[in-house]
């Protein structure tokens, strides 16, 4: 078997002029646990430019789905950018990542911590009946400079709660909030400084963070994993030091230099 799998775009989202997602034929071969990442290309002369890219579709959807950035001079999301339905996208077989259900030792609260494209893993773990069934509320933070940086916002608030099957457990416990930096907005502020400052829990209508009942999973940018790290750690909280051994947490860094 090659080591990639062809694919095909099947469509193509603008949020606005730095992000978009799309989607591509899945090959039916290929398994995957909610909020792993894969390898995905395009073709080149020689080796295929290949960077590592969250899955935010569910594993049970016949496609898959992927959020990225538009960088100008980024080596592929200069190109990716520029995809078009009926394009062909390399992806490879080998699904992995530490943001699953299983790292994570039972609790009441999971807490999503996304910055930027960092919230396409949870995209995918919150339509995964798994993961809605393990708690009691989930709570997607995503952080965000501008309001406009809000995708998947319409996805969580309206279209999720409406889904044929998982419509009643998402209304029941998933809990957006949205949080924005260079702009004013209803929250305003990192997501590190709502878990300083108790913003977060409260706005969520929940108890102080505790590591005896919350979980989290963490992706972002290396300094904002770094500081959320250090805000959990000193609050008591234990990462999970590697696949297969749960902790309280376990973090993931968005994968931004494209
Ligand atoms: P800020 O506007 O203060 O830089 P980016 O688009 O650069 O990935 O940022 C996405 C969001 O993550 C922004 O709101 C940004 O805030 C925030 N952010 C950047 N660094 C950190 C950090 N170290 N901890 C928490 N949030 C961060």
């Amino acid at each position: 078997m090659t080591q990639h799998a062809v694919e095909r775009v099947t469509h193509v989202h603008h949020w606005n002029d730095s992000l978009f997602s799309f989607r591509t034929t899945r090959d039916p071969g290929l398994r995957f646990t909610s909020g792993q990442f894969l390898m995905i290309g395009l073709p080149a002369e020689g080796r295929p430019l290949m960077r590592a890219y969250s899955i935010a579709s569910p594993a049970w959807a016949e496609y898959l789905e992927f959020f990225s950035i538009k960088v100008e001079n980024g080596q592929l999301t200069s190109r990716l950018q520029h995809l078009q339905v009926g394009d062909e996208l390399l992806v490879s077989r080998k699904p992995t990542g530490t943001l699953v259900l299983h790292d994570l030792h039972p609790g009441r609260h999971l807490y999503l911590l996304g910055t930027g494209t960092g919230l396409a893993p949870f995209i995918s773990l919150i339509q995964d009946p798994e993961v809605l069934e393990a708690y009691d509320r989930i709570v997607v933070a995503h952080g965000v400079r501008e309001i406009g940086d809000l995708a998947y916002a319409q996805f969580i608030e309206r279209e999720l709660p409406q889904h044929e099957f998982l419509g009643e457990l998402a209304r029941e416990k998933l809990i957006y909030q949205p949080s924005v930096t260079r702009e004013r907005f209803r929250t305003q502020g990192r997501i590190t400084d709502l878990i300083a400052d108790g913003r977060l829990a409260e706005l969520s209508g929940l108890p102080p963070l505790h590591p005896a009942r919350d979980r989290l999973m963490i992706c972002g940018s290396p300094a904002m994993l770094a500081d959320t790290r250090r805000l959990l750690d000193e609050r008591g909280f234990a990462a999970s030091p590697r696949s297969g051994h749960p902790g309280d947490y376990v973090f993931e860094r968005a994968f931004v230099e494209k």
